[in-house]
């Protein structure tokens, strides 16, 4: 593997620290004009995606721009991608072209690992398949120490669909690297009982309630239909089970911190009531994309 990001996993505690430390000499303060750094002028980025995104993508290019890089943003179904091409050599194809780095999203777990062998230009994974999603649970870590000292002993309930979320697995990793508690809650369906034997301080359990107990973050996930091939519940017993209301949150300690890394769908994850309550942090995640992209952009462009 030539540099670029891959996967929280196998991330030292050290790196992870040094990305977010860095995010925040990039977060902007509100009201101040949008600073501009010229760090990687002359570099290029491509972003590569396969699969539908707002922020993920704006915020990478918003990043890459605001450190003086140009980018390149190309989707899938307006490639060549949509005439036959395999993955490698659309990979190839962007490649000769001689960028910095591609950021890619790709249906496929494990695409990036894949073509980061045989791609000598750095990869940095922006979601794969059920896989990881690096940068969101560098955002969501940014987040939250942004409104706690520490992650050090913080109790976190992850909550929907565990099954098909790779912004859960990267954040089970993050967290736990970190000493915070974990716990995952879902539907049977959509809780797979092994990721509770493989992580340390991860638990599980099917009861919302009982996540949320004594938590200081609830971060809730949209059930993701398009990975589904079969319906994992009926439909409308998902928000009566597992939708975040606001007396859910009393459940919590006071003043715990309600996330999600979008998009939502209101009334099916959580009602509109605690998505634009004072604890929601959800559009703070979108504003720490940017600043958590630029420190991993520098980061990846710099060792390349
Ligand atoms: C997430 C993703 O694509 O994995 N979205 C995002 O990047 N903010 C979560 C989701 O799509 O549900």
């Amino acid at each position: 593997m030539r540099g670029g990001l891959l996967g929280i996993e196998e991330m030292s505690r050290e790196n992870i620290q040094a990305i977010l430390d860095r995010a925040r000499d990039f977060q902007q303060h509100a009201g101040e004009p949008v600073k501009n750094f010229d760090i990687l002028r002359g570099k290029m980025v491509v972003n590569l995606f396969f699969e539908s995104s707002t922020r993920t993508r704006t915020s990478f290019e918003i990043a890459a721009k605001r450190l003086g890089a140009d980018a390149v943003s190309i989707t899938a179904s307006g490639s060549s991608v949509s005439k036959g091409e395999s993955l490698v050599d659309t990979l190839n194809t962007l490649g000769a072209m001689r960028p910095n780095a591609i950021v890619m999203r790709h249906a496929a777990s494990g695409a990036p690992h894949f073509l980061s062998r045989y791609l000598p230009t750095p990869i940095i994974n922006a979601g794969d398949g059920t896989h990881e999603h690096p940068t969101q649970a560098l955002l969501d870590a940014r987040t939250i120490l942004d409104h706690r000292p520490t992650l050090e002993g913080l109790r976190v309930a992850i909550i929907g669909d565990i099954a098909h979320s790779r912004v859960a697995r990267s954040n089970m990793y993050l967290l736990s690297k970190f000493g915070a508690r974990v716990v995952l809650c879902g539907p049977p369906t959509l809780l797979p009982r092994e990721l509770g034997s493989l992580t340390p301080g991860v638990t599980l359990t099917y009861d919302m309630r009982e996540a949320i107990a004594g938590a200081d973050v609830i971060m809730m996930l949209r059930v993701q239909l398009e990975r589904q091939h079969e319906t994992p519940f009926p439909p409308n017993e998902y928000f009566p089970f597992y939708g975040l209301r606001l007396d859910h949150t009393t459940l919590a300690k006071p003043g715990a911190l309600v996330m999600h890394p979008g998009p939502i769908n209101r009334g099916r994850e959580l009602s509109s009531e605690v998505a634009d309550s004072r604890q929601s942090v959800i559009l703070n995640q979108v504003e720490n994309g940017v600043a958590v992209r630029m420190a991993v952009l520098e980061k990846v462009l710099n060792e390349a």
